[in-house]
C-alpha cells in the first residue's frame, strides 16, 4: 500500500500545471540559479506543498520549478532537505518518492563536494560514478513498502553508466574537462578532519558532501535512473593550507556555475 502522503504531495503538484515532467533536478548548493532558466515556468514553495518539509539552509531555496528546460518537462528542486538540518532520512528522500509518483524517469543530482582527490582543483566539476555512504544509516531502513521498491536494492549501476558516458561526450562538445569519481556522503554539518579526510582517500573517495547519497539510494530503489554531479567547491580538509568555510563553497560554485548550466542544459537537451 503506497503511503498517502506521497500521492497527496504529487497531486497536489499535479493540479499547479498541465506539465507532466518525466526528469527531476535536484539542485545544490549555489546551483540553484538552473531553475531560473526553465521556460513557462511554475514556482511552488516546499511550505505549500503537502508533507514536504522545509529547506533551511543559506543558499538554498526551497521551492520546486516545473516546466520547460532544452525542450524536456522537468521538475527541479531549488534547494535539498539534509539530514544535518535534523531532518529523517524518510523527509531528505520525500521528494524523489514525490517524482517518482509523478512520472518522473531519471535524475540529475547535483551537489557541492570537497575534493578528496588530489588531482581536482576547486571549480571542477566531477561525474559521481559511484558513492560511499558515511552516514550511518540507510533511508531504506524500516519495513519495506514493495510497490516503492524490493527489499534489497543492488546499488552496483546505481549512476547511470549511459548517462556518466552521454555526460561525458557533453562536456567534449562543450570543450569542459570534467573529473569522475566516488562521492562519499557525511552527515556533517562539520566539514572532515584531515585524517578524516585521508581516511577516505584511502577508502576510495574522491569528493565528500553531507547530501545526495540518501535521495540516490531511494532513487535506485525506485528504479529511477540518476545522473550525479559534484561541483568540487573546496579541497577537502588538510590538503590546502587553509580553512575551509561555507562561504568559499559559495564562492567556489559562483564561479562555476556558467559551465555547470552549459553542462546541465547540454546534458538535458541530449538526454532521452
Ligand atoms: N566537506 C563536506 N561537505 C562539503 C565540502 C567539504 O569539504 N565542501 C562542500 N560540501
Amino acid at each position: 500500500m503506497k503511503d498517502n502522503t506521497i500521492t497527496e504531495a504529487s497531486q497536489y503538484i499535479r493540479k499547479q500545471t498541465s506539465s507532466t515532467p518525466t526528469i527531476g533536478l535536484i539542485l545544490g548548493s549555489g546551483l540553484g540559479v538552473l531553475a531560473e532558466e526553465i521556460n513557462e515556468q511554475i514556482v511552488i514553495p516546499y511550505g505549500d506543498i503537502p508533507h514536504f518539509p522545509k529547506s533551511t539552509v543559506a543558499g538554498h531555496k526551497g521551492q520546486i520549478v516545473l516546466g520547460n528546460l532544452e525542450g524536456k518537462q522537468v521538475l527541479a528542486m531549488q534547494g535539498r532537505f539534509h539530514y544535518y538540518e535534523g531532518y529523517s532520512m524518510e523527509q531528505v528522500t520525500f521528494p524523489i518518492r514525490v517524482m517518482k509518483e509523478l512520472g518522473i524517469h531519471s535524475i540529475v543530482v547535483t551537489n557541492a563536494a570537497g575534493g578528496i582527490n588530489t588531482d581536482f582543483s576547486p571549480g571542477d566539476l566531477m561525474l559521481i560514478d559511484d558513492h560511499i555512504n558515511n552516514m550511518g544509516t540507510n533511508p531504506l531502513i524500516g519495513p519495506n513498502d514493495e510497490d516503492l521498491g524490493v527489499r534489497f536494492p543492488d546499488m552496483s549501476s546505481v549512476y547511470d553508466e549511459e548517462y556518466i558516458q552521454l555526460a561525458e561526450r557533453c562536456a567534449k562538445e562543450l570543450d569542459l574537462t570534467v573529473k569522475k569519481g566516488v562521492y562519499v556522503g557525511n552527515t556533517g554539518p562539520t566539514y572532515e578532519t584531515p585524517a578524516e579526510v585521508n581516511m577516505l582517500r584511502t577508502l576510495g573517495g574522491d569528493a565528500v558532501g553531507m547530501s545526495t547519497v540518501p535521495e540516490v539510494i531511494v532513487a535506485g530503489h525506485a528504479n529511477l535512473r540518476v545522473l550525479g554531479i559534484s561541483c568540487i567547491s573546496n579541497m577537502a580538509a588538510g590538503i590546502l593550507d587553509q580553512p575551509l568555510s561555507h562561504r568559499e563553497v559559495i564562492e567556489t560554485t559562483d564561479k562555476v556555475r556558467g559551465d555547470f548550466l552549459k553542462f546541465v542544459k547540454r546534458i538535458l537537451k541530449t538526454i532521452d
